[in-house]
């Protein structure tokens, strides 16, 4: 069980939100709300806290995942996430994950450990978590990326990197690089909003 916030939409939709580190299970909701108000919404609280900050795995230092956690922890989110769907009654297929850096991250490594594990993916200032990738099937996958060309951050290099590692796994993916450092901007929360209901026509 995680900390979270279920509310039921109306539309069978299901959009799932990972907060940034230091954030939590209400933040992003007005986000999934401006993205699609009719959508159920699942917002989860990280399970890991980093000096009073929630995370959604250990890291090391600034950009330095502990693998262990981020291995155990990815599996402890999806399998939440699972049992989420059975229990409040939504299909996995008809979700979209909407992950803010560390969350975006944790979504990337669960979509790197899983094959299709959700619908669709907003991913805002995602890393590379994992390296040493397996083949997974994403085909009919649609990922939206949002990087920042002067995010100080994410690594260079990174947005690229996912971009390719998600096309060889058959995901279609648009890549948004945006001349902007790791806060969000509101001209790309429209272009999200966009790219989604472009989805469903
Ligand atoms: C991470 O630790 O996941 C990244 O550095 C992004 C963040 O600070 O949340």
């Amino acid at each position: 069980m995680m900390k979270h916030i279920y509310e039921q939409g109306k539309n069978g939709k299901t959009i799932i939100l990972l907060h940034g580190t230091g954030g939590n299970e209400y933040d992003l909701i007005p986000i999934g709300k401006h993205i699609d108000h009719e959508a159920n919404i699942l917002s989860i609280r990280g399970n890991v806290s980093e000096y009073g900050m929630p995370r959604f795995f250990k890291r090391l230092a600034m950009g330095v995942f502990d693998m262990e956690s981020l291995f155990e922890e990815t599996e402890n989110l999806y399998e939440f996430i699972k049992t989420s769907a059975n229990d409040y009654g939504f299909s996995l297929s008809d979700t979209t994950v909407i992950g803010y850096s560390n969350g975006a991250n944790i979504a990337t490594s669960i979509m790197m450990m899983y094959e299709k594990p959700f619908g669709h993916a907003i991913l805002f200032r995602p890393m590379v978590p994992i390296r040493e990738n397996e083949h997974k099937n994403l085909k009919n996958v649609d990922i939206c990326m949002f990087s920042g060309s002067l995010d100080q951050t994410v690594p260079k290099g990174d947005p690229e990197y996912l971009k390719a590692y998600f096309e060889s796994n058959e995901a279609r993916v648009t890549l948004h690089m945006i001349e902007h450092g790791h806060q969000l901007t509101r001209e790309e929360l429209e272009d999200a909003k966009v790219w989604y209901h472009a989805l469903y026509v």
